[in-house]
């Protein structure tokens, strides 16, 4: 006989790679594979089976950006999890941590601000999204491992694939962190025990079968993919994508936009360092606003900075909106798009060849809510520049012989693209002084 459940109780039935992530006992692992298996779910019920489990023990929750788990990994843990701790008087976006009642003591942190990782030390870490950070915060945490009060010291994570260059792959494969594979059968929400879809399942599986590119391969299928003939092949977020630094007051600024009503209004605020390097500091990827309401936001996000130029696409009347609202004045975008494709690679650098130009992690202002799949929380495109990057590719176009021919970028998802061509060129321009009357007549 079953005994009926109380409202409220919490019920959770581990399956497959699950049952995995709660025996595991390795110093590292990561739990991987696509959107909705349940990997956040199962990392959280470890962390609260052994917060009950060992008395005493210290650990953390953990993701790059302390802002992002409080929607996501803090509401899975309260409302599913269910820890047997009072946090009720507490707003979820500033807890610090789940107390229990036994001495154990969960901390909730986010690399932005490792202070309270810094000063403590841990018997186990769970790191969300894992592949939002880079080898060194990794490296940092697993110092933070040794408290020595449960038997074994771990740190763990979850994520979704990325590029097969990420670093996180790579220390997958050379075996220094084990990897289990999480499958959407293994969630019960959308899949029996029997293995047959449920209601839920179907609509959720058809929305991430509409998913296009790599982010189909990562998400629907949880392949470590790439997309085919790749633009900026030689773009690397591991290099080009940095944390964020005070700007230093001498440094250039400007800002430079890509119109769209429909596709994403994209604008970015630039800084050269002495050396001519570039700096995308912050950006706003918005769609279906006017540009009144963009120049309203902009205005306000750039109070107290100076800016050089504002470099725009050339429509006419956006630019007479922006002029007016900002009180500057806006100069026509270089849009030439190879010599400005050429500009970007060169400044990505290679073998032999510093970057010069950079992103910083966290740029992106808010994200664009009309980009978000209300039922899945997945992105279906884009939702800021350094996306864009993932899945910029050339028309596939052959030669002659065979060749593919490298000679103009599918159009689609190249807003923050030509955000970023208008700026290049714009820097380049001003190192070399070179930008004549001539450039600006389109491809
Ligand atoms: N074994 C389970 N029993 C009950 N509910 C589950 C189980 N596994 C997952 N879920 C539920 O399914 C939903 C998705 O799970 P979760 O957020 O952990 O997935 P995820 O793999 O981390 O997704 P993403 O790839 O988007 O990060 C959550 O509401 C979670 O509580
Ligand atoms: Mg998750």
């Amino acid at each position: 006989m079953t005994a009926a459940l109380l409202p409220g109780a919490r019920v959770y039935f581990p399956r497959g790679s699950a049952l995995d992530v709660l025996r595991c006992q390795v110093d590292e692992f990561m739990i991987d594979g696509p959107a909705g298996t349940g990997k956040s779910r199962v990392a959280l019920e470890k962390i609260n089976a052994l917060a009950e489990k060992y008395p005493g023990c210290r650990l953390a929750i953990v993701r790059k950006f302390r802002a992002a788990l409080t929607e996501t990994a803090l509401v899975t843990f309260e409302q599913h999890v269910k820890p047997r701790c009072n946090v009720r008087n507490q707003q979820r976006n500033v807890r610090q941590s789940y107390v229990y009642a036994n001495k154990s003591e969960i901390i909730v942190a986010g690399i932005d601000n490792p202070v309270k990782l810094m000063s403590a030390e841990f018997d186990a870490i769970y790191v969300q999204e894992a592949t939002e950070l880079t080898l060194n915060d990794w490296e940092f945490l697993s110092t933070r491992l040794r408290n020595g009060v449960i038997p074994y010291q771990q740190l763990f994570g979850d994520c979704n694939p990325g590029p097969p260059s990420h670093w996180l792959k790579k220390r997958m494969d050379a075996g220094l962190t084990t990897r289990l594979l999480s499958r959407h059968e293994e969630n019960p929400r959308l899949f029996s025990s029997r293995g047959e879809i449920t209601p839920f399942g179907q609509s959720y599986m058809a929305r991430l079968d509409k998913l296009t590119g790599p982010r189909r391969d990562r998400l629907r299928y949880g392949k470590w993919a790439a997309a085919e003939g790749l633009v900026f092949d030689t773009f690397d977020e591991a290099v080009h994508v940095i944390d964020p630094f005070p700007i230093p007051s001498d440094w250039r600024r400007f800002r430079s936009i890509d119109f769209g009503f429909i596709h994403p209004f994209v604008c970015g605020w630039w800084a050269i360092n002495p050396d001519g390097a570039l700096y995308l500091y912050r950006e706003l990827y918005r769609t279906r606003r006017t540009v009144r309401d963009h120049a309203v936001q902009i205005a306000e996000y750039s109070k107290g900075e100076w800016y050089e130029a504002l470099i725009t696409d050339h429509d006419a009347e956006d630019r007479a909106t922006l002029e007016q609202e900002l009180g500057v004045t806006t100069m026509p975008a270089d849009k030439r798009v190879s010599s400005g494709i050429q500009a970007v690679q060169d400044r990505l650098g290679g073998p032999g060849t510093p970057p010069r130009l950079f992103v910083m992690r966290g740029a992106l202002i808010e994200q664009d809510p009309a980009l978000i799949d209300g039922e899945t929380g997945l992105a279906e495109g884009p939702t800021c520049t350094v996306e864009e990057i993932d899945e910029y590719v050339w028309e596939k176009q052959k030669g002659k012989d065979g060749e593919m021919l490298k000679e103009r970028p599918v159009k689609k998802g190249d807003d923050g693209m030509d955000m970023l061509r208008y700026a290049v060129m714009y820097a380049d321009s001003t190192e070399h002084a070179s930008i004549g009357a001539g450039s600006l007549d389109g491809w």
